[in-house]
């Protein structure tokens, strides 16, 4: 595997960012400085990152989860609190999440040991719509549904595009289907929250066209390989 790749895959750096480190000298193949990009690694080679030793021995793993609520989307948490590895513990690979849902939102969370996709997925260019179901308070009137389609103000940031659906509603509270493709801190409880409906309960449905299902919280299930193809693609 060339060397970018593999020190991508372990998780350390973008392919480009590892090109860079590579031409500035950081990184080491047994002890020497490697610059050329190129460069084949070998089984037993050693790899180090700015005096670190790079892993990549680990065969690829990518699942999807139904975070449960009351977990946070961290590997460690310095609280103490369930973190989504507790969802995994049974896979024998060092899963890590690709990018984060709160402690008080469920749903459908991506997990894999591939810091390429990892990288990838959560760089704003790749952003790939998420689709929410928002049970909010209120009624949702079109004026509002318009509102958030066309993008809100949620403290200095004006969101972009949003697909918006109502699902059901009663005088007091409205469940949505929202689709966005930013990954703002609480974007969505921010957005109702703009127009007057704060969130009651929040599930993420889908990660683009990868969706939860019946895949019940606090389970797993691994991607296909079509998925795997169709993030990769993303
Ligand atoms: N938006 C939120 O407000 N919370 C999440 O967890 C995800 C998106």
């Amino acid at each position: 595997m060339r060397i970018n790749k593999y020190i991508a895959q372990a998780g350390v750096a973008s392919r480009r960012k590892a090109d860079e480190l590579i031409a500035n000298g950081n990184v080491k193949v047994n002890g020497a400085v490697m610059k050329e990009p190129g460069y084949d690694v070998q089984e037993g080679d050693k790899v180090m990152v700015n005096g670190r030793l790079i892993e990549n021995s680990q065969k690829l793993e990518y699942v999807l989860i139904n975070k449960p609520l009351g977990m946070v989307t961290t590997v460690e948490d310095d609280k103490d609190r369930l973190t989504v590895m507790e969802v995994v513990k049974d896979i024998d690979a060092r899963l890590f999440p690709v990018g984060r849902l709160d402690y008080n939102t469920s749903g459908a969370l991506l997990m894999t040991n591939d810091g390429e996709l990892a990288y990838h997925l959560t760089h704003p260019k790749h952003e790939v719509y998420k689709t929410y179901h928002a049970l909010v308070k209120g009624v949702l009137s079109d004026e509002k549904v318009a509102r958030l389609r066309k993008g809100v103000d949620i403290g200095g940031y004006v969101t972009s595009r949003a697909y918006v659906k109502i699902l059901r509603g009663t005088r007091t509270s409205t469940l949505v289907e929202i689709s966005i493709h930013e990954g703002k801190n609480r974007q969505v409880r921010k957005m109702f929250a703009a127009v007057g409906n704060p969130v009651q309960t929040l599930e993420r449905v889908a990660i683009g066209d990868i969706r939860l299902g019946h895949l019940k919280q606090g389970h797993y299930r691994k991607l296909t390989r079509e998925e795997i193809e169709y993030l990769k693609n993303c």
